[in-house]
């Protein structure tokens, strides 16, 4: 269930007070007059540099992949530290292009984590193989070696693996690939969430042989729609830059380039996920403010952080390893011992104007993939326990200090609070929260 509470419509965030260095404005809190949450779960925002790239792409008279996408492509390849970017449509179609480009046997069994976009499991069934979840761990909402080895029980020999950065913590990639059995030619990373995450000291970007990101509108870099493959095998950058457009040999603009020729030949199936050159122009404006953003979200989960620490019963995530946190979501887990159960949470706090959502219903959950998929012996008891506790708390850069602080009180203020009180005493020995190394001074 991602029903996310959205602000509507960019005018919106426009009447707000715009901030310094044509950075977002900082007041998401402007009455709205359709009914929409005064606090939404989160605000799409479209600099106004971004909106005068796009306008000068549709003026231009080449609105599809052309020159824009290239530049798009090599500026965000620098960005994360990769060789190579293909701009498409969207992760999903990123993920199936990857899967597809690793020429796996028909059919062949692909772990996936059981708490995770639907969108990736369609990835791996549209790319002909077949998904097998994998459980997670409820403190991390993150697989396991030990949940990834039953996986490997449950399907005898998996083909290759998905892993995916939850929220935009990062994951143990080698660990996990090492408990799978598979090297990390085999591994692509669901990076929807990970624009920004380092594991280790190392961008993702480049950990495994393709990352998918999303520019979806609530991402961290939010074009509204559209999506990038990363990798350093140059082999595999030919494949996907070609079957993301119906697998022709040389594409519109390339052809309509000096020396350019009309023809071209299809050698094998393709899709139609190619980025559109105002969706790229609308992404590099972005790019440029990435930082800055990066930044606020930072700050903001740090403020999160602080508040909910005198909240029982509402825990943040523990983070699976070390690295740099994207902070694409703020994630708690609402405990027995809190005042109400998360669903009635969400309505109550919906009640006061604030918007939140829920990462992620776990696949295992619905019909399709209950036929489709595989599941290990024993079933997805991590998955199972952690799902009715997720709640995904605002955080985007238009957020302000003074509405976390509102959440962080509404929150508190549904404590019942003398026992559960004595109870986090107890039950909370001071200890880390993370083991992130931080980017930002105001990091949690
Ligand atoms: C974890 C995860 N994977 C994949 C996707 C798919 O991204 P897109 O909407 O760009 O296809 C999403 C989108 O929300 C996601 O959250």
């Amino acid at each position: 269930m991602t029903v996310h509470r959205l602000r509507p419509r960019q005018e919106s965030a426009d009447r707000a007070r715009p901030a310094l260095n044509g950075a977002p404005p900082t007041d998401a809190r402007t009455a709205e007059p359709t009914g929409a949450p005064d606090v939404p779960f989160a605000v799409t925002w479209i600099s106004p540099e971004a909106r005068r790239a796009a306008q000068d792409v549709l003026a231009s008279g080449w609105v599809t992949t052309g020159h824009q996408t290239e530049l798009f492509e090599s500026e965000f390849a620098a960005h994360v530290e990769a060789e190579h970017a293909i701009a498409v449509s969207s992760c999903t179609a990123a993920l199936e292009l990857a899967l597809r480009a690793l020429r796996l046997p028909a059919g062949g069994a692909v772990l996936v984590p059981a708490v995770t976009f639907c969108g990736a499991a369609h990835a791996i069934l549209h790319a002909g193989l077949r998904p097998v979840l994998v459980d997670v761990d409820p403190r991390t909402a993150t697989p396991t070696p030990a949940t990834v080895a039953r996986a490997v029980v449950a399907c005898g020999d998996p083909q290759a693996m998905m892993v995916l950065h939850y929220a935009g913590a990062p994951a143990p990639v080698a660990e996990l690939a090492e408990a799978a059995g598979l090297p990390l030619t085999h591994v692509v990373e669901d990076a929807a969430h990970a624009l920004g995450t380092s594991v280790g000291d190392r961008s993702v970007g480049s950990l495994s042989r393709a990352t998918c990101f999303s520019f979806y509108a609530t991402k961290n870099l939010p074009i509204g729609e559209g999506g990038m493959v990363t990798t350093d095998d140059a082999e595999l950058a030919v494949r996907i830059r070609r079957a993301r457009l119906h697998g022709m040999s040389a594409d519109a603009w390339r052809r309509t380039l000096p020396g350019g020729r009309w023809q071209y030949t299809v050698e094998e199936a393709g899709l139609k996920a190619n980025m559109t050159d105002v969706q790229a122009a609308i992404g590099r404006a972005q790019l440029r403010h990435f930082d800055d953003w990066q930044r606020r979200r930072h700050a903001l989960a740090a403020q999160y952080e602080t508040r909910l620490a005198a909240v029982p019963g509402i825990e943040p995530l523990d983070v699976p390893t070390l690295g740099r946190h994207a902070r694409h979501l703020y994630v708690v887990r609402v405990l027995e011992e809190y005042a109400t159960g998360r669903g009635e949470l969400v309505d109550r706090l919906a009640g006061h104007g604030i918007g939140t959502s829920v990462h992620f219903i776990p696949l295992h959950h619905m019909p399709y993939f209950r036929r489709t998929a595989l599941m290990p012996l024993g079933g997805l008891p991590g998955a199972d326990a952690l799902f009715p506790q997720l709640l995904s708390l605002p955080l985007h850069p238009l957020l302000t200090e003074q509405a976390v602080d509102r959440v962080c009180a509404e929150l508190a203020r549904l404590t019942p609070r003398r026992a559960a009180a004595a109870r986090k005493q107890v039950s909370r020995p001071a200890r880390p929260r993370s083991v992130m190394v931080h980017p930002y001074s105001e990091g949690p």
